[in-house]
This record gives C-alpha cells, structure tokens and sequence, in this order.
C-alpha cells in the first residue's frame, strides 16, 4: 500500500526518486520521505503529506550542489499504519548511529518484542513505526557488509515487507529485500532503480526483474544481485513490461476515475481479445490450463476476493451456477485463512484482485494451496504476487488502474469471470446454441457501455441531488444486489457519503426505518426478470416520502409512475444486467464527489493496493 522507489547510477538521485514517488502515489499519501547519501553522509528529508510537499521541502532544504551531488537515493510515500501521518512516522528511518536510512511497506508482526529488547539494550525510538525497529535491528547487525545486515536482521522478523536500504558508506549500492509486498528492480542507462510497484520505473526502463518472496538484493548502478535470505545466489527471469506508459497518464481527463471510467469500451475490448471462439461457442482461456475433463471433474467453484473484486465474484456466481451447473461459495478472502475452511481436491479456488497483491486474498490463496486446492487467478497487474503464485489464471489486460476507486477492473472481471463461466458451461451443459448467444452478449458489452456514458450529463444530473444527501441506499435484485452493493461502496469511498447496498426486497427488514425525504435511494432495475418485485419495492421507499432515482432497461415505462428520475440503459441479459448499472453507479460516486469538492483519485484513509492483513 505504501510505495518504495530508489535509484542508484550516475545522474542526480533526488529528482528520479521524487518522480517516481509522484506516480506511485495512488498507493499511499499521507505523507513521504526520501533518504540520499552525500559524501559519506546520510541525508534524510521528512514531510506530512503528499510527494509535492515532500518535493517542496527538499527544495528549501538542500542546497541545490547537494541535490546535485548525491547519486544514491532511496524514498516513500506512506499510508499509516503504525502511528500517525507524521513527520516523525514518515519514511525513511535511521537506525541508532544513523549510519543508514531504511524504507518499508508492509507490517513487522513482532515490532513490539524486538522494540522491547532493543529498549533494555539502550535503543531509544523517534516513532511509533515498526519500520523504526527494522531499521534498528538491522543498524545491531552492520559492521560494513549492508547485506549481511539485512540478512541477519530478517531472520528475526516475523511479518510482510519489502524494504530498500541506503548506508553512508555505501554510495553506490542500495539493499532490497522482499517477504510478501513486491520489490521490481531494473536496470535503465545511467543506473539501477527499485520501486514497489512497476509503474513507478517503466519510463526509465522496461526491462524488470522481480523478486520472490525471501529474495534479497544487492543493487549496483551496473548490476543486480539477488540471492536467497541465506545468502546463496538465485537468479530471477528479467520481465519485458509491456504496458504502454502513457497509460498510466490521465489524458486530458480531470481524474484517473473518469478516465478509467471512460475507458471501459477499451478495457473491455481488451479483456475479450482473442477469447471467443465463435465457431463452438465457447471461450479460450489458455492460462487456465485445465483439460475439458478436468473442468468436469469440478464439484464446487470458490471465489475468493476483497473490496470491489469481491463484488465482480458475487455477480459473478450466478453465472456459474447458471451457466455451468457449478455450485459456488464467493468468500471475503480475509476471513477464508482464518476459519480453517472447508477444501477438497476437486474444489477450484479462484482468486480475483486487480492489483494481485491484496495482503488477504493472497493469504487465502496460500491457505487454499496448503489444503490442495487447485487455484486459479483473475488479475490485471501481469507478473503480481497473486498471479504467480496461483499458476494458473486469466489477466484482465484492462491497462493501470491508477483511481484508488476501482472502476475498469470491476467490469473487465466481471466480464473475464463471465467468460470462465462461459468455457466451463461448454464443459458440461451448454449447448453450441446457448454458448454462441453468450459470446454475442459477451462482444456486444464494449458497445453497451459506450451506450451508458453517453448518458453521463443525465446521470451527473442526479449524482448533484445525491451529493447534498447524507446517507443513501442502493437496492436491487440478482446480479443487480452485488451491483447495488459496488455502488454505496463507490460513493463511501470517494464522496465520503454514508451509503449502503441492499438486496431490494431485505429493505423492509430494518433499513426501511431509516428512510425518509432526505435519504434518497437508488434502484438498480434494468433486469426486466425482476423489475415488478423492484417496482414494489420502489413504491414502499416512495411510501416513505424518499426520492427514488430508477435504472431501468430502455423500453420500460412502468418505473416512471413510482420513481422521482428514471434512467434508462441497454437492455441486457440479466446475467449482465450489472454491466450497465455498474457504469451508472460510477458516474454517480464521480460526479457526487466532484460536487463536494472531494480528492477523487486519493480518497482519505484509501490505498489501491492493501498489502497488510
Ligand atoms: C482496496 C482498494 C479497492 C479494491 C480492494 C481489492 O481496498 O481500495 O478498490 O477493490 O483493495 O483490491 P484488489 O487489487 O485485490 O482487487
């Protein structure tokens, strides 16, 4: 969740490292720091707040010779964990003789009892960080070999990090290591970079090599080694990244959100391309790696996510179960480690997460493994933790999802996971027929979508009531439930509005009491299967003199009688009826939100990506 840059070479270190923390920001930002070694000397800079802040003051407080000097650097932009947004708290931490300066993300399980026994030993801390004791402990371990240090230190560390270490007397070589949150290094023409996460160095390089968990590394401007915590070389594949950087830029949109939110006819495009077979109607997902026998042999489909990914499962589940006679368990992936659950050899475990580093549903995925699952993926970041380590799976290709508010990612796996559903009914029940007229809905979605955002002044229209409310209910029925959900989600998250996502018909069972004309609710209707339950359901929020805005699929009246906005969307097979309602729901959390004056890419309190349990 934080993010972690460095660089090492021959050209200024300061301005690289600063511009790579200004595009990992996305991932924490609550405040940074950056560490340099200058003439045998540590250099630490400190700031609450964003990278700009952090940029700002580095420019008042070191010289511009010494901005110019130093050739080594190492920085951070925090989300907090332990102890508060501060500048003390922030990133780099100096162990006790300040001979070197460590960055961190990630959580140090058993910080208290190493700080407890470095305390009795006459350390003394500055934070509440349990990066601090990191660094301390290694700081107990140097006597001018950093990567010993390291090495000896981490043997009593229990938890998950990646850290890049910078010594004073080491000006040309930073020290990384990783146990669970992703450290890519690569090599660029004046030197080496390390960072977090890729997006922070493919403008410099697209030559990548990551590391594996227990991995450590010594970073040289000419050259990377990587051996195992034991000390003994490993060698790890170079990746060619093949995103194109210019993605991870906002293209003349406002924000990430609406860009990624406009951008959804592409993603989706790009999710589908060279996956359906028109002739068998069926899809081809060859990461999938599993024999039509062994697709039979499926007893039971758990899905396992967190955030907006667990919501593209349970939309996700009716399809399966519709689709492929599959019976389907969706699981919130931090609960699943921890309720010693239930898996057989033929259960296939499937883990959903557009970054591919969620610290719980990569536990799960582990835990899943242990009891002999046999796991697949859905992810969008090729070559994350989560990818790799299921061995199998499907990539979105939707491009960098940059907004902290997942939108591209949740329709392309809704999209991907349909098509999963797809290929595993044509294993068991489905006729060519019924697997053609899938693959024709499936095609059909890119233009759906552009449908929708056509419509974005009308539903900007209504995000501007919605925006002076304080809290709001989204309600709907099947695939259109966990849609609702998706919703009150995207508002909470980037409008700060009180919201909640509600089966249509569960209202009547407590939430109705809340209702009232300031609390308006938004009824997910364009499943014309459902729509005269939802109708109902409608009439007793209208009952309740509360403002009622409908989506309804194009040709239905019956809704305008009932509701105070009706907006209509292409009508969809319910199976995908969450696909238009999705981008809706996106429209209205954006456009809310911009109406409140809220920070929409860098909600408060949010990370993209949540690398701690
Ligand atoms: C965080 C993000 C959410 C995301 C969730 C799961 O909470 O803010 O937008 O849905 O993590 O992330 P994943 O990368 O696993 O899909």
């Amino acid at each position: 969740m934080c993010g972690i840059m460095g660089y090492v070479g021959s050209e200024p270190a300061v301005d690289i490292v600063l511009a790579g923390l200004k595009r990992l920001e996305y991932r924490g930002y609550d405040s940074a720091g950056l560490g340099i070694v200058d003439d045998g000397r540590l250099a630490i800079c400190k700031t609450p707040g964003r990278v700009k802040a952090l940029a700002d003051d580095v420019a008042k407080c070191w010289a511009p010779e010494l901005r110019q000097r130093a050739l080594a650097g190492i920085g951070h932009t925090r989300w907090a964990t332990h102890g508060a947004p501060t500048r003390e708290n922030a990133h780099p931490h100096l162990d006790a003789k300040g001979r070197l300066c460590l960055v961190h993300n990630g959580i140090i399980e058993n910080f208290q009892a190493l700080r407890a026994r470095l305390e009795q030993e006459g350390h003394s801390f500055l934070s509440q960080t349990d990066t601090e004791v990191l660094a301390h402990l290694i700081g107990e371990f140097y006597e001018g070999d950093l990567l010993r240090a390291v090495c000896a230190a981490l043997k009593h560390v229990e938890g998950a990090f990646g850290i890049a270490v910078l010594a004073a007397g080491k000006p040309d070589e930073i020290v990384v290591a990783r146990r669970g949150s992703p450290i890519v290094l690569g090599l660029c023409e004046t030197g080496a970079l390390v960072a977090s996460d890729a997006a922070a160095i493919m403008s410099l390089t697209r030559n990548l090599v990551y590391l594996e968990d227990h991995d450590v590394a010594v970073v040289h401007p000419g050259g990377i080694d990587v051996r195992s915590v034991d000390n003994v070389p490993v060698s790890r594949p170079v990746t060619v990244a093949d995103w194109d950087t210019t993605a991870a830029e906002k293209g003349g949109y406002a924000h990430f959100m609406l860009k990624e939110i406009f951008e959804q006819p592409e993603a989706l495009t790009n999710t589908l391309r060279g996956r359906l077979d028109p002739r068998e109607g069926t899809a081809v997902l060859g990461g999938l790696d599993m024999t039509p026998r062994e697709i039979n042999e499926i007893s039971r489909l758990v899905l396992l996510a967190c955030g907006t990914s667990l919501h593209a499962c349970q939309v996700a589940a009716y399809a399966f179960e519709e689709l492929a006679d599959l019976p389907v368990c969706v699981e919130q992936a931090a609960e699943f480690r921890y309720r010693n659950p239930i898996v057989r050899s033929t259960d296939l475990v499937v883990a959903v997460s557009q970054s591919g580093e969620t610290a719980d549903t990569l536990a799960a995925v582990r835990e899943a493994q242990r009891k002999g699952a046999r796991v697949a993926s859905i992810c969008n970041v090729v070559g994350s933790s989560i990818a790799r380590e299921s061995g199998r799976g499907v990539y979105l290709h939707a491009g960098p999802e940059i907004g902290v508010a997942s939108t591209k990612a949740f329709t392309c796996q809704v999209l991907a996971l349909s098509m999963m559903a797809l290929k595993f009914g044509r294993c068991r029940r489905l006729t060519r027929e019924q697997g053609l007229a899938c693959c024709q809905a499936y095609e059909a979605l890119p233009g759906v979508v552009r449908q929708v955002l056509e419509q974005h002044e009308a539903v900007r229209a209504i995000a501007g009531e919605i925006a002076r409310a304080n809290h709001v209910f989204y309600i709907g029925r099947g695939t259109l439930h966990p849609a609702a959900m998706e919703g009150a989600l995207k508002l909470k998250e980037i409008s700060y509005i009180h919201a909640e996502g509600y089966q249509a018909a569960e209202l009547k069972h407590g939430p109705i009491a809340l209702l009232q004309p300031d609390v308006p609710v938004v009824a997910l209707a364009n499943d014309p299967r459902s729509l005269d339950k939802t109708l109902g359901n409608m009439q007793e929020c209208r009952a309740r003199q509360a403002p009622v805005y409908a989506v309804v699929a194009a040709g239905e009246t019956a809704a305008n009688a009932v509701a105070t906005r009706v907006l209509e969307v292409p009508r969809q097979p319910p199976l995908l009826a969450s696909i238009p309602a999705a981008i809706v729901v996106q429209l209205l959390a954006y456009y809310a939100a911009l109406a409140r004056g809220c920070e929409i890419d860098q909600p408060r309190n949010l990370a993209k990506s949540v690398t701690v349990e």
